[in-house]
């Protein structure tokens, strides 16, 4: 009901009664009454004057799915979206609910994760309303070696959200790190669940700095990481970004489905901005130091080293500012 009121103010934008919101829902005034405080409460700014009745003024900067769901152009990604002002870790939540058979394209948002998860066991730095933490269940019929390619499909569909929405010209730096100037902006973390020859699901965590401040960062990520708003001078909208980023990577997972992965990685690669590069690539166990020659179709990175050996590489963090 209350989220029927808000549909209401939204679709005017001009004075309505409270008598005429209680006669089309059918409700008491005072019913009403209670849920604009309701909203009010959640943070939409709304008017209300004795004769004319209430008028929605703003909407607040939080990622409420009735936000989200309001102008999102997908069939499935987001059509069911679970939200937190702060959890743990949304990839655990999405886990959790995924086992309890939460359908494919169900996304779990949070204003702040306490326990964000990064790659290999780093913590990833979520601050409140300032950013996007959030992670899409995805159940693909696919081999587990094949999921790989998701975090793919991710990176480039991010790449394309950011860059028409904001017009920040961010790239890709392998495996799936999204940049600006070699500065960290969007960070993945897929997590799959399955069996030696079948995924059960996938979790893609996305988290994404958007308007986060210098300050946000702790002094040990300043050098690497940065915002959208630090590279725009911008205020973003995260609602926005979130419907952007969905709508994309919905897109993309599609062609993916279809069997034509060539084409997301032609464009993948030419969104990347590792190859070409001399660099260094730290992995679990060996650093190597060579030219980042290309991607291959299963997505390990091809590097010449100084003898003009090439190898692939599977997994690593990259260095490319070499001494
Ligand atoms: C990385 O670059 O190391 C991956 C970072 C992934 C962060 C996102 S934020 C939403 C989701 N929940 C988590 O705990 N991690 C991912």
């Amino acid at each position: 009901m209350k989220q029927a009121v808000l549909e209401l103010l939204k679709s005017t934008r001009e004075y309505i009664s409270g008598e005429e919101i209680s006669h089309r829902m059918q409700v008491s005034r005072t019913a009403i009454w209670k849920h604009i405080q309701g909203l009010r409460v959640e943070g939409y700014e709304i008017d209300s004057q004795p004769r004319l009745g209430y008028r929605l003024l703003s909407t607040p900067d939080r990622l409420y799915p009735a936000e989200i769901y309001d102008g999102l152009a997908t069939q499935a990604f987001g059509s069911s979206i679970v939200y937190f002002s702060s959890t743990g870790s949304t990839n655990d939540v999405a886990k959790q609910i995924a086992e309890q058979g939460a359908a494919e394209g169900t996304l779990v948002v949070a204003e702040e994760q306490t326990g964000g998860r990064g790659r290999l066991g780093r913590k990833w730095v979520s601050p409140q309303g300032t950013g996007i933490w959030m992670s899409l269940i995805l159940r693909p019929q696919i081999l587990p070696q094949d999921a790989p390619k998701i975090t793919l499909v991710a990176a480039l569909a991010l790449v394309k959200a950011v860059r028409s929405l904001t017009g920040l010209q961010v790239s890709i730096k392998w495996p799936n790190d999204v940049v600006y100037q070699e500065q960290k902006i969007v960070g993945i973390l897929t997590e799959m669940t399955g069996e030696l020859d079948r995924v059960k699901y996938l979790v893609v965590g996305m988290g994404i700095n958007v308007n986060t401040q210098q300050e946000d960062f702790p002094e040990e990520l300043r050098p690497i990481a940065t915002s959208i708003f630090l590279q725009t001078k911008q205020q973003q909208s995260r609602v926005a970004l979130v419907q952007g980023v969905l709508k994309h990577f919905e897109d993309l997972y599609l062609t993916f489905l279809s069997g034509d992965f060539a084409s997301i990685l032609a464009e993948w690669k030419a969104n990347c901005s590792t190859i070409g590069k001399d660099i260094r690539v730290t992995g679990l166990r060996q650093s190597l130091v060579g030219k980042a020659l290309d991607v291959a179709h299963d997505g390990t990175l091809q590097l010449q080293l100084s003898d003009g050996t090439i190898t692939s590489v599977v997994a690593g963090d990259i260095d490319s500012k070499l001494d």
